[in-house]
């Protein structure tokens, strides 16, 4: 295993009323990240992480070419206890010191899931404490809070390995999905893309290393849902298209598939940008507000340094302002499913141990 470990502190105020400041251990294991973190905050400010670890699972997958839910469920077992253990004592804390245990209950793959939530209701029964079952797309949307003061409403755009999704953040358990995949991820569609041109795993960083040397005009790629009223996404016309292209061309030089990456990197940042420009104006023409409206990226795919710069100037000409949590923030990691549970536990939101995982779990079931 890769092990990782970040964390980043943001000073809080030295007058925040400590009634209304919670410490929350978080518990991620709903896909190949096994992650505990500790943070302690006040929600309308930013919060402190007092630790955040992460164990990436990349090795046990890279030679299957993606995630195997049996490997993933198992690593997730083998770890998760001695990251917590290990979360606890870099934040110099024992559990009698926290407020809540947070754990991801959903969405996500179904034996990950159990591991985390198991722990963490069994943690939070021996400590005697209130348990939070976290949604893992409500703790990427809530991110942009754990880093800034950020007022709602905001628009997120989530495009991670299992998640394309743009939603109008309203509060707290509040959110109005303005689009989502018909059918891949766009991470997904990356990662696809990366193994049938035998780039390796994960794809996303390997698609976007080669298509720097590559030319993005040479293949005339479709781009999937653009021009369409609405902001959902489609990716599997795209993929489709690209492995006709490298099948008729096979075998590939250097040159094809460098040409390849960037043809399908462009095609793919075409159609984001164009379905969350949609999102942008149906958000503009409801909202008095008379500022930029904050615009919140998340997600691996997020880290894409072409798709970045092209959402960061669309942003400013719609009249919104990016903000990009740091990366090991934007990728799934437990400091954000804390930060949920802090979110929650401040409008008192706690669950029972009767808690069951919730492999599909759409935002909008929150509210
Ligand atoms: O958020 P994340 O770490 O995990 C989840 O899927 O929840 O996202 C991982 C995804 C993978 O599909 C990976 O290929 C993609 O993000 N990714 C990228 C880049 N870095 C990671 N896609 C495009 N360009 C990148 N630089
Ligand atoms: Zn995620």
């Amino acid at each position: 295993m890769d092990s990782t470990s970040t964390a980043m502190t943001n000073h809080m105020d030295a007058h925040t009323p400590t009634a209304a400041r919670f410490t929350v251990l978080g518990i991620e294991t709903s896909c190949d990240e096994t992650a505990a973190a500790i943070v302690r905050g006040t929600p309308g400010q930013p919060g402190e992480i007092l630790s955040n670890l992460v164990l990436s699972q990349f090795d046990e997958h890279a030679p299957y070419g993606g995630v195997v839910p049996e490997i993933a469920a198992r690593a997730h077992i083998d770890h998760l206890d001695s990251l917590v253990a290990s979360a606890l004592r870099e934040a110099n804390l024992t559990l009698a010191d926290v407020d809540a245990i947070a754990a991801t209950s959903g969405p996500g793959l179904v034996g990950g899931l159990m591991v985390g939530l198991v722990t963490g209701k069994s943690l939070a029964f021996a400590a005697d404490k209130p348990f939070v079952a976290v949604n893992h797309l409500e703790a990427h949307a809530l991110t942009a809070r754990l880093v800034a003061a950020t007022p709602f409403p905001y628009l997120v755009l989530l495009v991670s390995g299992g998640h394309s999704q743009l939603l109008e953040a309203c509060g707290v358990g509040d959110y109005i999905l303005l689009g989502t995949t018909l059918d891949d991820a766009v991470g997904e569609a990356f990662d696809k893309t990366a193994k049938l041109m035998g780039l390796g795993y994960p794809g996303g960083p390997n698609v976007e290393k080669w298509a720097l040397k590559g030319d993005p005009t040479r293949f005339d790629l479709p781009r999937p849902m653009k021009g369409r009223p609405g902001s959902d996404f489609s990716f599997a016309g795209l993929k489709t298209a690209l492995r006709q292209t490298v099948t008729k061309l096979a075998p590939l030089t250097e040159t094809d598939l460098a040409d390849a990456a960037a043809s399908f990197q462009a095609a793919a940042a075409d159609t984001i940008e164009d379905r969350t420009r949609n999102a942008m104006r149906t958000m503009r023409d409801a909202s008095d507000a008379d500022g930029p409206i904050p615009f919140v990226v998340a997600g691996g795919v997020a880290s894409n340094k072409m798709l970045r710069a092209r959402l960061e100037d669309l942003a400013t000409s719609e009249g919104f302002s990016l903000t990009a949590p740091p990366l090991p923030l934007c990728t799934d990691n437990a400091a954000m499913v804390a930060w949920a549970g802090v979110e929650r536990m401040a409008i008192g939101s706690t669950d029972g141990l009767n808690t069951g995982p919730r492999p599909r779990w759409p935002l909008a079931d929150l509210s």
